[in-house]
C-alpha cells in the first residue's frame, strides 16, 4: 500500500506543470542568438543579474549564435515550455528572420512574447581611416567608391543588417556586407580597419566613439541621444527620414503557462524599474519602453505591427542566403 501512495504522488509530481507557486525551482536560461559582448549579450547580462534577485534563481545567459540569430531562437522554440528557457531577441531576430529565412518555426505563432525591452536608436560608423568628417562627406565617399564599402553585420537578417538595408533604400548607395556572429566581433574589427562602416545599435558603439577609436555620424532617430548629444541626427546630418529604432524582446515558448509568463514579466518589469540597472541601460544610450507597453500582450502586438512595417522593404531587397 505504502509502495502504491509513494509511486501515485511520484507520478502526480511528474504530470502536474511548474506552477508560478513553486516557479523557479532551478536555474533559468536566457538565450542570446548572438556573440557574447555583443549589445543583445550586454543588456541580456545586465537584466539576468537583477532578475535573479526577484526570482532567487540564477540567470544563465547562453550564446546561441549563427543565421541572423535563428539559430539561437530556434534553441528557444524547442525548449520545453516550462519558463527555463527564455529566448532573446529584437527587430531582426523575431520580425526580419521571418522575411528571409525558411525558418523551421513561426516567431508569432511558436512564441509567447513576455516583455518588451529597451530599444536602440541606429548609428552610422566607420573606421577611423575613412576620409570623412561628416555624413554628407561619408555619402560622397562611399559614392565615389569604386565598388561597394564593407559594412559588418551581424548575419542576414540581423539587426545591423535591416539596418544597412534600410540605409541603402534611403540612400541608394549599395554597401557589401560582411556577416559576423555579432555586432561585439564586428565591432573589433571595425576599430582594427577590417571593414569601413557598422549601420549599428548606439549601445554597441557609444563607448568607441567615446574613445575615438571610430567615428560617428549620425543617429537614426528625430532626436539627439541624450547620452550621446554630439552626434547629430540622420535628419540635421541631410539623410532626411533615415529613421529606425531596434527594439529588443523577450519570449517563451509556445504553452507556456501564463503565470510563469506573468511572473517572468514582473520579475523584468521590476529590473526595469531599478534604478542602478536604469544607469547602466541609459548611460549605453538605450531608450527606456514606455511603461503601458510592457506587458506581454504589447509585446505580441507590436511584434505584429512591426512584421507588417518591415517585411515589404526587406522582401523588395531579394536577400539570398543559403
Ligand atoms: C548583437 O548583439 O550582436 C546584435 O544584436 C546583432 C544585430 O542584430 O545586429
Amino acid at each position: 500500500m505504502r509502495k502504491f501512495v509513494l509511486a501515485l504522488l511520484a507520478i502526480l509530481a511528474f504530470a502536474t506543470p511548474a506552477s508560478a507557486q513553486t516557479f523557479p525551482s532551478r536555474p533559468i536560461t536566457i538565450i542570446v542568438p548572438f556573440s557574447a559582448g555583443g549589445p543583445s549579450d550586454v543588456m541580456a547580462r545586465i537584466l539576468a543579474e537583477r532578475m535573479k534577485v526577484t526570482l532567487g534563481e540564477a540567470i544563465l545567459v547562453e550564446n546561441v549564435s549563427g543565421a541572423g540569430g535563428s539559430i539561437g531562437v530556434t534553441r528557444a522554440v524547442r525548449s520545453p515550455p516550462d519558463g527555463y528557457t527564455i529566448s532573446f531577441g529584437h527587430l531582426g531576430t523575431h520580425v526580419a528572420n521571418g522575411a528571409i529565412y525558411k525558418l523551421g518555426y513561426d516567431p508569432v505563432a511558436d512564441l509567447e512574447p513576455v516583455v518588451r525591452l529597451p530599444s536602440n536608436t541606429m548609428i552610422v560608423v566607420s573606421k577611423n581611416a575613412v576620409p570623412a568628417k561628416s555624413l554628407g562627406e561619408l555619402l560622397a565617399w562611399l559614392k565615389a567608391l569604386p565598388a561597394p564599402a564593407a559594412a559588418g553585420t551581424a548575419g542576414a537578417g540581423s539587426g545591423s543588417h535591416i539596418a544597412g538595408l534600410y540605409f541603402e533604400s534611403i540612400t541608394g548607395i549599395k554597401l557589401q556586407y560582411v556577416p559576423y556572429r555579432g555586432t561585439g566581433p564586428a565591432m573589433n574589427d571595425l576599430v582594427a580597419g577590417q571593414i569601413d562602416l557598422i549601420v549599428d545599435q548606439l549601445s554597441n558603439s557609444i563607448n568607441q566613439v567615446r574613445a575615438g577609436t571610430i567615428r560617428g555620424y549620425a543617429v537614426s532617430d528625430t532626436k539627439r541621444a541624450e547620452s550621446a548629444a554630439d552626434i547629430p541626427t540622420a535628419d540635421e546630418a541631410g539623410l532626411p527620414g533615415f529613421h529606425m529604432t531596434l527594439w529588443s524582446g523577450l519570449w517563451v515558448p509556445k504553452g507556456t503557462p501564463q503565470d510563469i509568463v506573468t511572473k517572468l514579466n514582473a520579475a523584468v518589469v521590476e529590473a526595469l524599474n531599478d534604478p542602478g540597472v536604469r544607469k547602466q541601460l541609459e548611460n549605453l544610450g538605450l531608450q527606456m519602453t514606455p511603461k503601458d507597453q510592457l506587458t506581454p500582450k504589447a509585446l505580441g502586438d507590436w511584434q505584429k505591427a512591426e512584421i507588417a512595417k518591415w517585411w515589404p522593404m526587406i522582401k523588395a531587397a531579394n536577400v539570398k542566403v543559403e
